[in-house]
């Protein structure tokens, strides 16, 4: 289960202050599969940054299994950023000197596994989300976009991590690619048992998951909570 609670993240600029995220209480069940939706500006990247602890809020809690995120640093908070959670992003963010495999192996050199066993889990996972072995081991710039989603969200598996975080997984890719990609991401969700927390503008795909929550300047709206 996440619990947070009156979750504030307040940025100054300049003389005044952007109330990015202001006040946010939330429960997500673990394995759910839930969408933020939300204007432009509305606060959905900011709330996704300090769910994966990428940034601190100003005030508030975020739980995790009674545990607050908020408020562990050092090794501890390495460990929930590389165990705990996975990130997707709409730019899918793969390491482009780095083939297919090799961007899915990284994120394991943190278990220490031994390579033969990290070489193993990625093909797997790969497989999974149906690349090729051929596209396994092109560097991302000799794939499609979907196909780069794909590893993405391979490399995002690759810890089984409790939570993917994804920002507008779909943002860059055709509507037709977006479907299935969510589609697998959905099915990862029940496979896994991961719970998925994404931010999309889609608002066919957001009356598909479990939940939805619409931010509006910083705040839940009413009534998104199904
Ligand atoms: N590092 C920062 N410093 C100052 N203001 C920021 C910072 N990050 C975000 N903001 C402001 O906080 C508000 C929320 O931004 P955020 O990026 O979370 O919105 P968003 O809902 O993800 O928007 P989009 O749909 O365009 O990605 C905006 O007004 C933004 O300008
Ligand atoms: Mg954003």
């Amino acid at each position: 289960m996440l619990k947070v609670t009156d979750l504030k993240r307040h940025f100054k600029s300049g003389d005044s202050i952007v109330a990015a995220v202001d006040g946010v209480s939330l429960k997500i069940p673990d394995g759910q599969f839930v969408s933020i939706i939300g204007q432009s500006g509305s606060g959905k990247t900011s709330l996704l940054s300090l769910l994966g602890a990428l940034d601190k809020p100003t005030s508030g809690s975020i739980e995790v299994d009674n545990q607050d995120i908020t408020r562990v640093s050092g090794r501890e908070l390495n460990r929930y950023r590389a165990k705990t959670v996975g990130f997707v992003f709409q730019s899918y963010n793969l390491v482009p000197n780095l083939t297919a495999l090799e961007n899915v192996m990284l994120p394991m050199e943190f278990l220490g596994l031994p390579k033969k066993l990290r070489l193993e889990r990625a093909r797997q996972l790969l497989e999974e989300v149906g690349l090729s072995a051929d596209q396994m081991h092109r560097k991302p710039g000799k794939l499609s976009g979907g196909q780069q989603q794909r590893v993405a969200i391979a490399r995002a598996l690759a810890n089984k991590p409790k939570y993917i975080l994804a920002d507008e997984p779909t943002g860059n890719l055709d509507s037709e690619t977006g479907k299935l990609i969510f589609n697998l991401l959905h099915d990862l969700s029940k496979k896994e048992k991961t719970t998925i927390i994404t931010v999309t503008h889609d608002l066919k795909i957001a009356g598909k998951t479990d939940t939805s929550f619409k931010l509006k300047d910083g705040k839940l709206a009413k009534g998104t909570d199904r």
